[in-house]
């Protein structure tokens, strides 16, 4: 059992190691060599760690993402998935220094984590209006049919990039990794000749898709961004706060006997792929009690519950595949939304055991993208700079 002192010492060196300044703006790499730019989400699990020793890194961190928001255009207010500060990006976006897709709104959730633990009203001032312009985007640019569920146009958009849950509205059937991550790259010249318009997207066939966990995610983030309005004393605190019920009740949506399902098409056509991503809801809040402990129930089912859960895709799948990314591993990023979700429900006991095992992987292999749910084998880079997230749970289990 490493001490809090090693463990931030061993998360500081991963963090400080994957950091870089570009043009004025300092960010943490997710790895360096195999992702030098800046990616949404995981920068917000950067600054939930960082804020445990380096509180100012933790807001620059998230000031250089909203740096990117998209000011112009239809897709004004829309915080990129990919800021490329050190490359242009232009051949795969058809534009210079970010992508034209998104990726799960944390970033209120992240700030508000960070100003808690050091309050500072300038950041929030900051950073505020930047987010009310994102959500504000997702509901004028990205909720056509008006069901308070965001669609998405592209896996990565997910953060789940190659998951057996994108495999049908991908039209890939058993893809091998280079063929689905083909497709995803095709997805986006696509993208680009349809100019990201939904609608448009939608009516041809195209990857459109309302899944379970982001949508929980960005419940959340709207739950952080109303106590933001709240302590920067602007009115909207309210209406944030409706909003936020507003998707955790759309989610019902989603559900059909019982089971959570990613909705897809026009038709909302149920995606019936078992996956770990309705455990994301938890995270959410947009579950009665019942609810929540038939979900637990399930969590903590053989299936989802190997030496190292939890997997993104439960062993007893056709579609398991513990050693190929994202079609069945332990990942830090989604580690992390089930651990607080469990807590928020009420199940810190469970949480306690998630916590002791992926303390134990990260332990015994090191700071890997991802891991091999039942062997423990680390994937990915080793030095991955999000696994780092573990150091915000071992303080959440410790209390501080
Ligand atoms: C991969 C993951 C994605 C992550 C990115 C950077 O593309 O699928 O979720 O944001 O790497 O770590």
């Amino acid at each position: 059992m490493t001490d809090w002192a090693t463990w931030v010492e061993r998360c500081a060196a991963v963090l400080r190691g994957n950091q870089i300044s570009s043009r004025g703006h300092r960010y943490t790499r997710p790895a360096p060599h195999v992702y030098e730019h800046q990616w949404l989400w995981d920068s917000c699990f950067h600054a939930i760690t960082y804020r445990w020793f380096d509180v100012a890194m933790a807001r620059e961190e998230l000031l250089s993402l909203v740096a990117s928001q998209a000011l112009d255009g239809p897709d004004a207010g829309m915080i990129p998935h990919m800021v490329y500060w050190q490359g242009d990006g232009t051949a795969l976006w058809g534009q210079a220094g970010r992508s034209i897709i998104t990726q799960p709104p944390l970033i209120a959730v992240a700030a508000l984590r960070v100003h808690t633990t050091a309050p500072d009203q300038n950041f929030l001032l900051q950073v505020y209006p930047a987010l009310c312009a994102y959500h504000n985007w997702f509901d004028r640019r990205r909720d056509p049919d008006g069901d308070n569920l965001v669609t998405l146009i592209h896996p990565w958009e997910s953060g789940w990039d190659a998951s057996p849950r994108w495999d049908a509205p991908m039209n890939l059937s058993q893809p091998t990794d280079e063929a689905s991550k083909a497709a995803r790259h095709a997805l986006v010249q696509v993208l680009r000749a349809h100019d990201c318009d939904v609608r448009v997207l939608t009516a041809a066939g195209s990857f459109s898709v309302e899944p379970v966990d982001f949508n929980a995610i960005r419940a959340a983030d709207l739950e952080a961004l109303a106590q933001i309005a709240t302590l920067v004393g602007d009115d909207d605190g309210g209406r944030w706060a409706a909003r936020a019920r507003a998707v955790q009740q759309a989610l019902q949506r989603c559900k059909r006997a019982g089971r959570y399902y990613d909705l897809s098409g026009a038709e909302e056509t149920p995606l019936k792929v078992s996956s770990a991503a309705p455990f994301v809801l938890l995270f959410g809040g947009a579950l009665k009690v019942d609810e929540a402990a038939q979900l637990v129930a399930e969590l903590t089912s053989p299936a989802y519950w190997p030496p190292y859960p939890v997997p993104t895709t439960p062993t007893d799948s056709p579609a398991f595949d513990p050693d190929h990314y994202w079609r069945g591993n332990l990942w830090p990023s989604v580690n992390w939304l089930i651990y607080h979700g469990l807590r928020r429900y009420g199940f810190a006991a469970v949480a306690s055991q998630l916590a002791e095992r992926f303390q134990a992987v990260v332990d015994q292999q090191g700071f890997y993208e991802y891991f091999n749910p039942v062997s423990g084998q680390g994937h990915g880079p080793a030095l991955q700079s999000w696994t780092t997230i573990l150091l915000d749970i071992i303080a959440t289990e410790r209390e501080l």
